[in-house]
């Protein structure tokens, strides 16, 4: 049922070697924001200094362009036939499907193996260039489609990172998360506990709106990190219809602070690999845009 075809790995493997880390964002089951969570990495990483890239490898549902405010963006080949990404905000390197579909109402039906070969030759030809990470967003599940692409990914990933939403039924689904990356044999960077609770800025109450919360403890069960839990905020869908990606806007609400302390935690755990930053261009240019959470206070969730 679930056959992976021998991988040509080398080529795969030499154009990733300028990035020094590299994370796959997975979950059990769909619409729990995997996609919201990539992007919002990849910006916090990006908004700390670092050089990031983002590949959306959700072949049949790619929303990462939307949630990077890249919508009708193109991919270019350089002269010897490489992908060149699109660039996003703070220079975020970004392929994906979505650029090479006519319509944005243009339905992929490919088969397994084509994905395959489609993410072959995208991981095999782009033109990343030096990055400290690269974050991928893999199609949601666990079936046939996020594990050929899990696996054709596999000896190049650092971790993965896994997203869930509260509630007990949910349990079942980390539990196949960890199982999945696991089986791939990508080593577990922890969970994310996304859509955790709503704080309602008129009551000043938190609602659990989808339930009882699960990811500190099924961290626990399976011993791996627990990386955070992230509120739920009706302004992320409203900034995604407008192509202005949350994380910017909203940088110093409940939901971006708690992104930006899942960003901090997790650019602690690789600091070995991570370059130390200090001044670059990115940063001065984040610094006339934003304050960033975490330079005035230490305040954070966990
Ligand atoms: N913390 C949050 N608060 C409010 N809305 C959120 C939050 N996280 C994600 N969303 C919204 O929930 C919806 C699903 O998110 P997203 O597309 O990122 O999920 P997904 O897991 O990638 O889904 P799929 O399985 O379809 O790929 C989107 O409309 C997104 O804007
Ligand atoms: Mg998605």
């Amino acid at each position: 049922m679930q056959k992976a075809g021998p991988l040509d790995t080398g080529e795969i493997a030499q154009t990733m070697k300028t990035i020094k880390t590299k994370f796959a964002i997975m979950s059990g089951k769909g619409g729990v924001g995997k996609s919201f969570v990539t992007a919002s990495l990849a910006l916090g990483f990006a908004m700390r200094g670092y050089r990031i890239g983002v590949l959306d490898a959700d072949v049949y549902g790619p929303t990462v362009p939307k949630l990077l405010g890249l919508v009708g963006a193109n991919l270019y080949l350089s002269e010897d036939e490489k992908i060149i990404p699109a660039e996003g905000p703070f220079g975020i390197k970004v392929v994906s499907m979505d650029f090479l579909l006519p319509t944005e109402d243009t339905a992929v039906i490919w088969r397994g193996p084509l994905v395959d070969r489609a993410i072959k030759d995208f991981l095999g030809s782009v033109l990343w260039g030096d990055l400290d990470a690269l974050f991928i967003d893999l199609p949601p599940g666990t079936g046939d489609a996020p594990l050929t692409i899990a696996q054709t990914l596999a000896n190049e990933m650092t971790g993965s990172i896994i997203v869930t939403a509260p509630s007990d039924v949910s349990k079942r689904i980390v539990q196949k998360a960890i199982d999945f990356s696991r089986k791939v044999k990508i080593p577990i960077v922890g969970i994310i506990e996304n859509m955790c609770c709503f704080y309602c800025p008129e009551s000043g109450k938190t609602y659990y709106v989808f339930g009882r919360l699960i990811g500190k403890e099924m961290a626990d069960k399976y011993g791996v990190p627990y990386l955070g839990m992230v509120p739920l905020d009706p302004r992320i869908g409203e900034s995604n219809d407008l192509g202005e990606p949350f994380l910017m806007k909203y940088s110093t609400s409940d939901t971006a602070r708690a992104i930006f302390s899942i960003v901090d935690t997790v650019i602690a755990m690789y600091k070995d690999k991570l370059e130390a930053k200090t001044e670059t261009p990115t940063k001065k240019q984040i610094k006339s845009l934003l304050k960033l959470p975490g330079e005035e206070e230490g305040e954070g969730e966990s």
